[in-house]
């Protein structure tokens, strides 16, 4: 490796994992994001929060690909990247859990997770797909990285909320992503799904995956998180450590649009 490339990696080293500046996104006459910026720092859980409607799907739509901004920028390790889509996100390590967990009911476990990129093998003179490998990588990833034991030939349909959510989970392992962003994973679920799932997040956050967490819970929140990114009405508020302010100040800050007394965000 040449020096030059080296001093760049050791500069690299520093910058923020992911780093989006000045954000701006409408569509028509709504202005989602104006002027958004948002910072995750490697192998942390932040929390991105707001009132229904401030634009925090937006934000990471466009930091996924399914948007493109109208202005501003997105770094990744410190270098400005374009996001052309969620396969391109998947390429520089971003995977995304959304809100609706997407699963196609009729189909398994395994070949819901691997959607879209299912494993192949020559069989004579065509290539069919590799069900026992689909179902074993799978398994694998279900009961190694997230200690959740299913069929993974059973269709989803058959799962319970705390299953399918963990499924989607493992959807997003696949391709073994550096950073996992969910958009409120646990809002339809029920009160043992949910502790299920904080564990999923803890567990991904122990082995150093860096979690991007939109959450309406402030429980969840304060139990899972490093810093709360707050945005109201498609404009930041501001960036808190957890441990420094109250539930009342998030709430503040989420209602109110203003940084709590004495934080320095
Ligand atoms: N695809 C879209 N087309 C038109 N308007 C949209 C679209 N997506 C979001 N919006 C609007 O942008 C604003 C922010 O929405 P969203 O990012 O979903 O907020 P949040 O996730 O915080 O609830 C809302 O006014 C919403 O109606
Ligand atoms: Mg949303």
């Amino acid at each position: 490796m040449a020096s030059a490339d080296r001093l760049a990696e050791v500069a690299d080293a520093d910058a923020p994992i992911i780093e989006m500046r000045g954000i701006k996104k409408s569509f028509g006459q709504v202005v989602a994001l104006d002027g958004v910026d948002l910072t995750l720092e490697e192998g942390e859980v932040l929390a991105l929060v707001g009132d229904n409607g401030s634009g925090k799907s937006t934000l990471i739509k466009t930091l996924v690909g399914v948007h493109q901004p109208d202005a501003g920028t997105i770094s990744i390790r410190g270098e400005e990247r374009t996001i052309t889509s969620p396969k391109v996100a998947r390429e520089y390590g971003i995977s995304t859990v959304y809100q609706d967990l997407a699963l196609v009911d009729t189909l398994s476990v395994a070949a819901n997770m691997f959607l879209g990129r299912t494993p192949t093998k020559r069989v004579g003179i065509v290539r069919q797909v590799d069900w026992a490998q689909m179902n074993e990588r799978a398994e694998e990833i279900l009961r190694t990285r997230l200690n959740i034991e299913v069929d993974t030939t059973k269709e989803v349909e058959f799962l319970s909320g705390g299953e399918r959510q963990a499924i989607a989970i493992g959807r997003a392992l696949v391709t073994d992503p550096d950073i996992v962003i969910m958009d409120e994973p646990m809002s339809a679920l029920s009160t043992d799904s949910k502790s299920k799932v904080r564990e999923l997040v803890r567990s991904l956050n122990d082995e150093g995956i860096t979690v991007l967490l939109i959450s309406h819970s402030l429980d969840e929140v304060f139990s899972l998180t490093d810093r709360v990114t707050v945005l109201d009405n498609g404009r930041l508020v501001g960036t808190v450590e957890t441990d420094r302010v109250s539930k009342d100040d998030i709430v503040q800050m989420i209602v109110a649009g203003e940084m709590p007394a004495g934080a320095d965000g």
